[in-house]
Parts: C-alpha cells; structure tokens; sequence
C-alpha cells in the first residue's frame, strides 16, 4: 500500500509519522470500503425490490435479530479499535522521553524564534541533529499562533501566557517546513521557518559556528551581542563603574596587577584565557567569581568579545 502513503501523504520524517500515517490509512480503507458496501447494496436494492406491480406486497417484517447485532456489534468494535490506536498515538505524542533536547520556541508577529540550551538564538530555522529526540517548548508574544511540521506530524497551537509543547525524532536529513497554522493577522502566511536535520558532523560544525548571524555580522557588534546575552553584563561594565569584576573601559592594552602581584598586559591571549580559564590570572582587588566559558562560546564569538572591548577606549 505504498503508493497510497506516497500519493496521498506528505514525507514520513519523525518516529511519529509512520503511526499516525497507518492510523490514518486505516480510518480511510475502512470509510471507502463501507461506502461502496453501501452505497452497492442501495444500489441493489432499487432494483432487486422494485415494485412491479399493482399487487405487489411487501413482506410484513419486524425486525431480524442476526442482523441488528451484527451491525451494532461490528461498528463498536471498529470504533474501539480507533479509539486504543489514536489513544495510545496520542499519548506517545504528548509526552517526550527524558533525554529530549529542549529548544524554546516563541512566536510573535510574524517570526518563529527559537533559543538553544546554551543560550544561542535563531529566527525562522532551527538544526536538529538526526535520531535524536527533540522538545520544543513554546510561548507567543502576542496571539495564537500554531507550530505545525507537516513531515514530522507535529502540531500544536502556540498561546501568549502558557507553554505548550511537542516533540520529535527525525528520521530523515534535509530541510522541513514549519508552518503557522492559527490565523494571526497580515503576515500570517508569511509566517514560515525550516527545520534543518543535519548529520551528527553538519550539527556540531553548525553548533560551533552559528547561523548566518553569527558568521556575518561584524566582529564588535557580535562581541557586544555576547557581552549583553551571555552574562557578562552582570559583573563587567563598560562605562568605568565599579562593579564585580574589572570594568572593561580603556582595560585593553594596559598593563594590570594580579593578586600575586605580577603584572599583565591586556592582549588578545590574556582576554581569552581570562574567559577560558578564568581562576588563572585574576586581577589584584577582585574575587575569583568567575565562571570559565570553556565550550559556550564559538570562536568568532570570543573574538567579538576582544574587539568589543578594543572598542571601548
Ligand atoms: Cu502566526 Cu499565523
């Protein structure tokens, strides 16, 4: 029955297709045989008790008690069948296994933003390493919209002050479709983002190089991204106040004491080390808080960070 799964339906690309698609399959052979059963036996029946004359009389007939149960009875049955099999899909589908990766997912007018577990952001795409199991938690910023993967068999609405969720598994490498399917105003068809299922290879370069953002966008501007999202902030200002940790104003390229009282200088090689290891050399006056950020940051956004604070004179 292959040709009526590839005819009819779109790409099975997640653990949940194939179910949900034999379920589906099931419902319509049964509906299409029903129908010619009746639709046949109608037809038949107009001809076969015609009447064809005057004094042609009906059978005076009460009720037949083989067929009335056998037409309640068969139909129970199938409905049950239904029943157990969507139940148990259903259930399948809601709850994701534990070692789900989770990506956050929020919506509004007209974008799908997503944000990975160590922090990093994309709009309208989202890389998935394949046969791994993946939860999206989703919110909107302002009115329903739905998540909807027409390969993955996922669909769910997407509501402002709630979090609601799927999951899945791909199957199958290549681009997916997403699709906000909740009516949401002017850009609503416009409301589009693709799933990316890469190899284990394709997604961890992706994971260490970002998306497009993160390659183009210039060196001091991306510095100040990751200076304003990854946290720095809090303890490091850039305007000279005292704080935590050294200001970053004018630090680069002078030299500073240590707690042990050798001095540094403030290069390209003592900022990285100070964000990779950073209880190495810490800076006479200030407590070693901070964490190292050893595997959170990609190389271009270390980078950034360095010409960020070149900037700040
Ligand atoms: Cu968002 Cu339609």
């Amino acid at each position: 029955m292959n040709w009526f799964r590839t005819l009819t339906l779109p790409l099975e690309a997640s653990t949940l297709a194939r179910d949900i698609d034999d379920l589906y399959i099931f419902i319509v052979w049964i509906s299409l045989f029903f129908f010619v059963l009746i639709a046949g036996l109608l037809a038949f029946f107009i001809t076969r008790y015609r009447r064809k004359g005057p004094n042609d009389q009906t059978p005076h007939i009460t009720h037949n008690m083989k067929l009335e149960i056998t037409w309640t009875v068969l139909p129970l049955l199938i409905c049950l069948v239904v029943f157990f099999w969507g139940f148990n899909g259903y259930v399948r589908a809601s709850v994701a296994p534990g070692s789900a990766m989770e990506i956050q997912v929020t919506a509004k007018k007209w974008v799908w933003q997503f944000e990975y577990p160590d922090g990093s952001r994309t709009i309208n795409e989202i890389h998935v390493p394949i046969g791994k199991p993946v939860r999206l938690v989703m919110t909107s910023e302002d009115v329903i919209h739905s998540f909807f993967v027409p390969s993955f068999r996922v669909k769910h609405d997407v509501v402002p002050g709630r979090y609601t969720e799927v999951w899945f598994q791909p199957t199958k490498l290549g681009i997916h479709q997403v699709f906000c399917t909740e009516y949401c105003g002017k850009g609503h068809s416009d409301m589009l983002a693709k799933v990316y299922v890469d190899d284990d290879a394709t997604y961890e370069k992706w994971v260490q190089e970002g998306d497009e953002t993160i390659k183009t966008m210039p060196l001091p501007q991306l510095g100040k991204l990751v200076y304003e999202e990854k946290g720095c902030s809090t303890c490091h200002t850039i305007d000279g106040t005292p704080s935590k940790g050294p200001t970053w104003k004018s630090i680069y390229g002078r030299p500073e004491t240590m707690s042990d009282n050798r001095s540094m200088m403030v290069d390209e090689n003592y900022i990285r080390s100070s964000m990779m290891d950073p209880q190495k050399d810490i800076v006479k006056g200030f407590e070693g808080i901070m964490p190292t950020f050893q595997g959170l940051l990609r190389e271009r956004e270390i980078k950034g960070v360095i010409e960020f604070i070149k900037t700040l004179k």
